[in-house]
């Protein structure tokens, strides 16, 4: 059977999670505000996360329905949640700032990495950058991060310019990339093929998208 994950938008109840994926990846992580204010308030904003397979319910099935109506009367009690949230294993955003989308983070948890989650989230913002009209995607990498630079420039990201001092933890410089233009027909086919290949090495996982207006179908092809 498939296992399947789900790219979803954001919502404000996986801030927690999303917070705590924050915390491992980032030393200036976002406070909790600072998403909820994205997700509540900012119309060009666009946040998604990956949910998890193995959605498990919060506590095991009830033995009998008497233990049924005693657990449903301290939940409600308690005003506990039935199930807990899914589990997430990343997120990724952008901003849409005129025909540029500026992916403003991307983190994919710790004990994940590495098995091409992060390529799942960042094909994501290509498909949510063309679906809302973007001709570019940009960002800014910190010089040292090799590991995310290497993944940008797998998806065609080149480095455009330097911010000099841009993150006040340590006065590191940021380098600035820039994807190609979204409408250049060889490039599309350049990132279809990455779709495939990541598709591919995916395997049996399948990326099952929810209907809505950041829906990532990652089989769209062309
Ligand atoms: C950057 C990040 C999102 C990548 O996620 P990931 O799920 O580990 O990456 P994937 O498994 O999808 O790998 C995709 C590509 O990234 C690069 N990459 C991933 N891990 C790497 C590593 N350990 N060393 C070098 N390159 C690596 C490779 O190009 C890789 O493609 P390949 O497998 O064909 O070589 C993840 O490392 C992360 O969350 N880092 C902390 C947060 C961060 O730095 N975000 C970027 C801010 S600009």
């Amino acid at each position: 059977m498939a296992v399947t994950y789900v790219v979803r938008p954001m919502r404000v109840e996986d801030i927690p999670q999303v917070q705590a994926i924050e915390r491992h990846s980032f030393s200036l992580p976002w406070p909790a505000h600072a998403y909820r204010r994205e997700i509540e308030s900012n119309r060009l904003a666009h946040y998604i996360v990956l949910e998890l397979p193995g959605h498990e319910p919060l506590e095991p099935p009830a033995s009998t329905w008497l233990d049924g109506l005693r657990r449903l009367t301290r939940q409600l009690a308690e005003a506990t949640p039935v199930r807990e949230p899914a589990p997430i294993g990343g997120y990724a955003g952008l901003w849409l700032m005129v025909d540029e989308a500026h992916i403003t983070t991307i983190a994919v948890h710790p004990k994940l990495r590495g098995h091409g989650l992060g390529e799942v989230l960042l094909v994501a913002m290509f498909d949510i950058a063309e679906a809302i009209g973007a001709r570019w995607l940009t960002l800014e990498v910190r010089v040292t991060n090799f590991v995310a630079q290497r993944l940008y420039r797998k998806y065609g990201f080149s480095e455009q310019g330097v911010r000099k001092r841009y993150y006040s933890d340590n006065g590191e410089d940021a380098q600035i990339m820039w994807s190609e233009a979204l409408d250049d027909p060889d490039y599309h086919r350049r990132l279809a093929e990455l779709r495939q290949a990541l598709q591919r090495r995916l395997g049996s996982v399948e990326l099952r998208p929810l209907a809505g207006r950041d829906a990532v179908p990652l089989d769209r092809g062309g």
